[in-house]
C-alpha cells in the first residue's frame, strides 16, 4: 500500500512472521510479509521503511537451510533480524554461529553489553528465548550489545549500516518490554511515522473501491460472519446504494442470527438486501444426508444456487465483495496452504462466479478487521462474533438434520452462548457451542419418569487460528449451570457431555 511506510517481514519459516506483522502494525506501521525467497530488486521496487528478518525453526548450518539474498544488505534500508534472522546476519555478513549444543528456550534475563539504539536504557531485561546455536562472533563493523548465560552474543548491531539483530522474539508477549524494542526499529532506526491507524486503513480502502468499481453495482454475500459483514460495511461507506447485499437464510443458523442480519445491515446501515428465505429448501436437499462431507457438499452446492438465483435479479452487477484476509492471501502463496483449508470454503462461492472481486479486507488481520468493524459502527455482536462454519447447525447435528433437531440444537446452542457471555468468556474463548448426538440415546430419570432421549455434547476451545486447539477449562460452575439448564429447558435432551479434545488429534467441529 504506497500511501503508508511499508515494514517487509521476511518470513525464514516459523510462524512468527505472522506476529511480528502484527506487532509491527500495532504501532501504526503497515507491513507485508514476503517469503524468504525475496530478490534485492524486488526488495528495492517496495522501497520499504525497513525490513525485519524473522525466526525459523531450522539451524543455519543446515545443508539448504535459507538465506537472504545477500545484496538486501546492501540497499541502505534497515534491517532487523529476529532470532534466527539475527543468526543470518551474524553468518552471512562474517561473523559466527556455533552450534553449541547449549539452546535456551523460554523466559532469560538478557544482560546490557553497552549502549544500543534498539534496547533503550541499559537495565538487564527479561526476555523470551527460543535457540539452540547461538551467535559467537560479530561480524566486522559490529557490536554485541547483550548477552545471555548461554548466548554470549544475544544482540548485535551496526548503527552506521542500519543493521541489527535479537537473538530473542520482541514479537511474543513473554518479552514485556519487546514491543519497545520494535518501536525503537520502526521509529528510532526506520524514521516511520505513525500512519496505519484504523481512520487512515478506511480512508484508503474507500478510496480504493472507488477506484476500482466507478459507478457499477456490486454485489455482496452476507453470511453473518465478521468478515463479509466488516466488507460489507466498509464497500458501503465507499459507494452507497450501488451495494446490493444478498443473504441467504440455510435454516442452519443460530437463534436469532438472520433477525440480526437483517436488523443491522436493512435498518442501522440502510443498506440494499435481498434475504433469501431458503431453509425449506435446505431441509430437503439435506433429507436422508448422513456423511460429513455429504452433507457440506449438499449445503454448499445448495447456497451456490440460492445465491446465484438472487444474483440473477441483479444482472447488472459486475462486482462481487469478499471478506477475504490477509492470512488467506500469505496462506494461499505458501505451498503448505492448499492442504490446510480445502474444505472450509463450504458455504462460499466459487472462483468462477462471473463477477470481478472486491476485496476490501485483503491487507487486514482479524483483529484489525473487528477494529475497522467497530470504527463503521456495526454492532459488537457482529464484530465479535466467534467463527461459525459455512454449513452451520448442519455439521453440528451427528446424523441425519431435521428441522425438529435443528430446533433442539439452536435451543441448546443460545443457552451455551447466554452462560459463556454471562460468565465473561465470550472473548477468551475462540468457539463455544452445542453438538446435538442426535442418534444417540440414553436413559435419565426426570422426576418419577424415566427418559430415553439425546445428550448434547459442549463443546469449547481456546485457539489462535484453529489449526490448533485446546478444550478451553472452563469453570465447573459454568458447565454446572449449562447442564441443569440444558436438561430442563431443551425438550428431548436428557444429559449433557463436556468434550475434552485437543485439536489434533480431535478436529474443533464434530463433523
Ligand atoms: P475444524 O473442525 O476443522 O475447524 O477443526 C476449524 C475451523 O473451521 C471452521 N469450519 C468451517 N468453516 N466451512 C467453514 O466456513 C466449513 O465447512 C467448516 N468446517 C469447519 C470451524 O468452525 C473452526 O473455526
Amino acid at each position: 500500500m504506497s500511501d503508508f511506510d511499508t515494514v517487509l517481514v521476511v518470513d525464514f519459516g516459523a510462524q512468527y512472521a505472522q506476529l511480528i506483522a502484527r506487532r509491527v502494525r500495532e504501532a501504526h506501521v503497515y507491513s507485508e510479509i514476503v517469503p524468504h525467497g525475496v530478490s534485492a530488486s524486488e526488495v528495492a521496487v517496495r522501497a520499504p521503511a525497513g525490513i525485519i528478518l524473522s525466526g525459523g525453526p531450522k539451524s543455519v548450518h543446515v545443508p539448504g537451510a535459507p538465506v537472504l539474498d545477500p545484496e538486501v544488505f546492501e540497499l541502505g534500508i534497515p534491517v532487523l533480524g529476529i532470532c534466527y534472522g539475527a543468526q543470518l546476519v551474524a553468518s552471512q555478513l562474517g561473523g559466527r554461529v556455533a552450534e553449541t549444543g547449549r539452546g535456551e528456550y523460554g523466559r532469560t534475563v538478557l544482560e546490557r553489553l553497552g549502549d544500543s539504539r534498539l534496547l533503550g536504557p541499559g537495565d538487564d531485561q527479561t526476555v523470551w528465548m527460543s535457540h539452540g546455536d547461538s551467535i559467537v562472533e560479530v561480524p566486522a563493523g559490529f557490536v554485541a550489545t547483550a548477552s545471555t548465560a548461554e548466548a554470549p552474543v544475544a544482540a548485535l548491531e551496526s548503527p552506521a549500516r542500519g543493521i541489527y539483530g535479537v537473538q530473542f522474539h520482541p514479537e511474543v508477549v513473554h518479552t514485556p518490554r519487546g514491543q519497545e524494542v520494535l518501536e525503537a526499529f520502526l521509529r528510532g532506526v526506520c524514521g516511520t511515522r505513525p500512519s496505519w491507524t484504523m481512520t487512515s486503513i478506511i480512508e484508503s480502502q474507500v478510496e480504493k473501491v472507488r477506484a476500482q468499481v466507478g459507478d457499477e453495482r456490486v454485489i455482496c454475500g452476507l453470511s453473518g460472519g465478521v468478515d463479509s459483514a466488516v466488507a460489507a460495511a466498509l464497500v458501503h461507506k465507499a459507494i452507497g446504494a450501488q451495494l446490493t447485499c444478498v443473504y441467504v437464510d440455510t435454516g442452519l443458523m443460530r437463534e436469532g442470527e438472520s433477525d440480526q442480519v437483517v436488523e443491522t445491515f436493512r435498518r442501522h446501515q440502510g443498506i440494499e438486501l435481498i434475504h433469501v428465505r431458503a431453509a425449506e429448501r435446505f431441509f430437503e436437499r439435506l433429507a436422508g444426508v448422513v456423511d460429513p462431507e455429504e452433507k457440506r457438499k449438499a449445503i454448499g452446492e445448495r447456497f451456490i444456487r440460492e445465491f446465484e438465483g438472487a444474483a440473477q435479479g441483479l444482472s447488472d452487477a459486475r462486482f462481487l465483495v469478499q471478506g477475504t484476509l490477509y492470512p488467506d492471501v500469505i496462506e494461499s502463496g505458501t505451498p503448505d496452504a492448499a492442504r490446510i483449508k480445502s474444505h472450509h470454503n463450504v458455504g462460499g462461492l466459487p472462483a468462477d462466479l462471473n463477477f470481478e472481486l472486491v476485496e476490501p479486507l485483503r491487507a487486514l488481520f482479524k483483529d484489525e478487521v473487528r477494529r475497522v468493524g467497530e470504527e463503521l459502527g456495526l454492532p459488537p455482536e457482529i464484530v465479535w462474533r466467534q467463527p461459525f462454519p459455512g454449513p452451520g447447525l448442519g455439521v453440528r447435528i451427528i446424523g441425519e438434520v431435521t428441522p425438529e433437531r435443528l430446533d433442539t440444537l439452536r435451543h441448546a446452542d443460545a443457552i451455551v452462548r447466554e452462560e459463556i457471555q454471562a460468565a465473561g468468556l465470550e472473548r477468551e474463548i475462540w468457539q463455544a457451542f452445542a453438538v446435538l448426538a442426535a442418534d444417540v440415546r440414553s436413559v435419565g430419570v426426570m422426576g418419577d419418569e424415566r427418559t430415553y432421549a439425546a445428550p448434547i455434547i459442549i463443546r469449547a476451545v481456546t485457539s489462535d487460528d484453529a489449526m490448533t486447539a485446546d478444550w478451553a477449562r472452563l469453570p465447573y460452575e459454568v458447565l454446572e449451570k449449562l447442564s441443569n439448564r440444558i436438561v430442563n429447558e431443551v425438550a428431548g435432551v436428557n444429559r449433557v457431555a463436556y468434550d475434552i479434545t485437543s485439536k489434533p488429534p480431535g478436529t474443533i467441529e464434530w463433523e
